[in-house]
């Protein structure tokens, strides 16, 4: 199982990198606008986050043609050893087209912005690395989102030597958190500030305090 924190901002990173239990980062336009991050920065701050613990970070292609997003996957690719970066590419037609290409290469591919079973489907067929659905923006769209990533789900899992996984984002809450780990999904990406609350448990925290307390007063 791979868990991933979705973020582009490295303040909040850093409260969580490093951790074993965190596969890596994902990061995409609308994360890049709001940490305030420019196209160029963006290899750096995915290098910080492999010095900071991460085994693989994800970005995402700016163009929506074949081209332009073999050209954006090539400049992102030049600045990281082989595996480490998966090129995130929108489940469009050309997406699919240029993720075949980037497949064939042995690169990594996300296809992102998977809205339905046979997305997810196309996704293990052509062996990409991941397929991701939205959790959240299905609901907001007043679909059953588990219902559906479920669905996605039966469909990777008949093809398993792809070693596709679904990569389910937008993620708002434990219960979606425990819900997709019930499916058996293979990668979930989470905000660090969800990760925080499931590390945390106010439970346990309070049982420490006993222990500590107690501790201290052991002769
Ligand atoms: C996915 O790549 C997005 O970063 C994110 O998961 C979307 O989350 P939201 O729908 O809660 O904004």
């Amino acid at each position: 199982f791979h868990l991933y924190l979705d973020s582009a901002d490295l303040s909040e990173l850093k409260t969580c990198l490093p951790h074993p239990v965190v596969h890596g980062v994902t990061t995409n336009p609308t994360l890049l606008k709001r940490a305030g991050i420019g196209r160029g920065e963006v290899p750096g701050l995915l290098k910080r986050c492999i010095e900071l613990g991460a085994r693989q970070v994800q970005a995402q292609v700016y163009s929506s043609e074949v081209d332009g997003m073999l050209e954006d996957a090539a400049a992102l690719l030049s600045h990281f050893d082989r595996g480490q970066l998966v090129v995130k590419i929108p489940a469009t037609r050309q997406g699919l087209d240029a993720g075949a290409r980037l497949i064939a290469q042995g690169v990594p591919v996300t296809w992102t912005a998977v809205y339905a079973p046979e997305q997810a489907h196309f996704a293990a067929q052509l062996g990409a690395a991941y397929a991701a659905p939205y959790l959240g923006r299905l609901d907001d769209a007043g679909v059953n989102g588990l219902a559906l990533i479920a669905q996605m789900q039966a469909l990777v899992a008949l093809r398993p030597s792809s070693g596709t996984r679904l990569l389910v984002a937008s993620i708002r809450s434990r219960e979606a958190y425990l819900a997709l780990l019930a499916l058996g999904v293979g990668a979930i990406t989470i905000p660090p500030r969800l990760f925080a609350e499931l590390l945390d448990h106010p439970a346990t925290l309070a049982a420490e305090r006993g222990f500590l307390a107690d501790a201290r007063a052991l002769p």
